[in-house]
């Protein structure tokens, strides 16, 4: 149901009582700033600790003290299996099947797995599509993967500087139109051999029409991938339905599993099966079943799982094992609902903001209106920097990106609507008196 918006505390304290999750924010700690819970706007970075973090990863340090290797069969949660703890969450979450997630790794080496198996290019059809400004690391991985595969036995299979397909907005828009990813697909279909977007782009907030984007590339023979970095934990996502072939995300942004935390792969059922697809290959990938025996063979295990390498990293895996628990409570469609109101009362603040800001400064917001997870970015006409310094000096923790925009990301599981309406004050007076 769509609010009607109100520039007020007692509106904004109105919504928070109504609000059927407002009890989450509970469950996490708040860095604080004068005695006071912090405005915390960057879950798009890092999300906050659940304060339950502490008891999970103790449970695990506990059972290490008590029974040393022995917890790997006889923990409270065995350190064997323990992945297997995170299965029905992770793909409740990625709209999955339990076998097409695992937990493991972090987010660039996933992807860097997966394309192993998925970027499979040849003499003819080698290029790879993706969005304009990606997350640097993405542009890494798969500049490195052209280079990596261009050249076979001695012999040059392509350029790679012409493999990399960089998708530029029209002029004067600042995100991409759902038909023009198409049109790209289309214009380049015969030498096309995957597409690999995020999700949610990085700086712009913009959420791709993942299904559309995945339908073009199959038509085209191509494969289609997607960095969830900003989408897992933020937008519905229905891989499985999508037919997404696969995909990676990590866990420390809008999963709040902490720094560096422990990161997602999907890989779609219909690959469950396949022993061709070339891959890198460990223990942990093989069937659980022989894997003290030390076969000689590998032979991968169905499904995501057979994409593990190593044993699970545990401790990580608790504080993730904290933070799903919380999805599993809050549930991913009222996390979805509250979101929308969230970041529609955001999106109205600003526009307050510009009023009563006409003719000194202006807040532009470049993430689209219906393509969008919890985050928006902005772009202030003068003195963006400064502002953002100032909203940090006042309590507000949002971030920066170069060259020009501050995101914001009001998170539904813990965030209020009081803390927007907070923010908005805070940053019309720094409109008004830094410009
Ligand atoms: C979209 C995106 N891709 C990749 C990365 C890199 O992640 P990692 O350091 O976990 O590999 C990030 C990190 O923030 C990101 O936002």
């Amino acid at each position: 149901m769509d609010m009607n918006f109100e520039n007020n505390i007692s509106f904004a304290q109105q919504a928070d009582r109504s609000d059927v999750l407002a009890g989450f924010r509970k469950q996490f700690l708040f860095p604080q700033h004068e005695g006071k819970d912090m405005i915390y706007f960057c879950g798009n970075s890092l999300g906050l600790q659940p304060a339950a973090t502490r008891e999970f990863i103790n449970q695990e340090l506990d059972d290490w003290h008590r029974l040393g290797v022995e917890g790997h069969m006889h923990a409270k949660h065995p350190w064997f299996p323990y992945h297997e703890f995170l299965r029905e969450s992770t793909a409740r979450l990625t709209g999955a099947l339990p076998h097409e997630v695992v937990v493991m790794n972090s987010l660039t080496v996933n992807l860097h797995l997966l394309m192993v198996s998925f970027y499979r290019p040849t003499a003819k059809r080698y290029k790879i599509i993706f969005e304009r400004n990606p997350f640097s690391s993405d542009r890494y991985a798969l500049a490195t993967q052209a280079a990596f595969h261009a050249q076979t036995g001695g012999s040059v299979l392509f350029d790679p500087a012409k493999a990399l397909v960089e998708l530029h907005p029209r002029k004067g828009e600042h995100t991409h139109r759902t038909e023009d990813i198409i049109a790209a697909i289309e214009e380049h279909a015969n030498e096309l051999a995957m597409v690999m977007i995020g999700g949610v782009n990085y700086y712009t907030g913009q959420l791709f029409d993942m299904e559309a984007i995945t339908k073009a590339a199959h038509k085209a023979g191509a494969i289609a991938g997607f960095d969830l970095a900003h989408a897992a934990g933020n937008v519905p996502l229905r891989l499985h339905e999508w037919g997404v072939d696969f995909a990676a995300w990590c866990s420390y942004k809008y999963l709040n599993a902490g720094p560096g935390a422990v990161a997602g792969a999907f890989v779609h059922d219909r690959h469950s099966e396949n022993h061709e697809l070339p891959r890198f290959a460990g223990w942990w990938g093989n069937d659980p079943e022989t894997r003290f025996t030390m076969p000689e063979k590998f032979i991968p295990r169905k499904g995501a799982d057979g994409w593990q390498i190593s044993n699970a990293p545990v401790f990580s895996m608790a504080a993730l094992r904290a933070s799903m628990e919380l999805f599993d409570k809050a549930g991913v469609d009222q996390l979805g609902a509250k979101s929308k109101q969230l970041t529609g009362y955001l999106e109205f603040i600003i526009g307050e903001i510009n009023s009563a800001a006409e003719g000194i400064n202006h807040i532009e917001i470049i993430t689209p209106r219906q393509e969008r997870g919890c985050q928006l970015s902005l772009v202030i006409g003068k003195n963006g920097k400064k502002i953002h310094d100032y909203l940090g000096s006042n309590g507000v923790i949002s971030d920066w990106r170069h060259p020009d925009v501050i995101r914001v990301a009001p998170v539904p599981m813990y965030n209020s609507f009081e803390d927007v309406y907070r923010f908005g004050q805070l940053l019309l007076n720094g409109v008004k008196n830094l410009s």
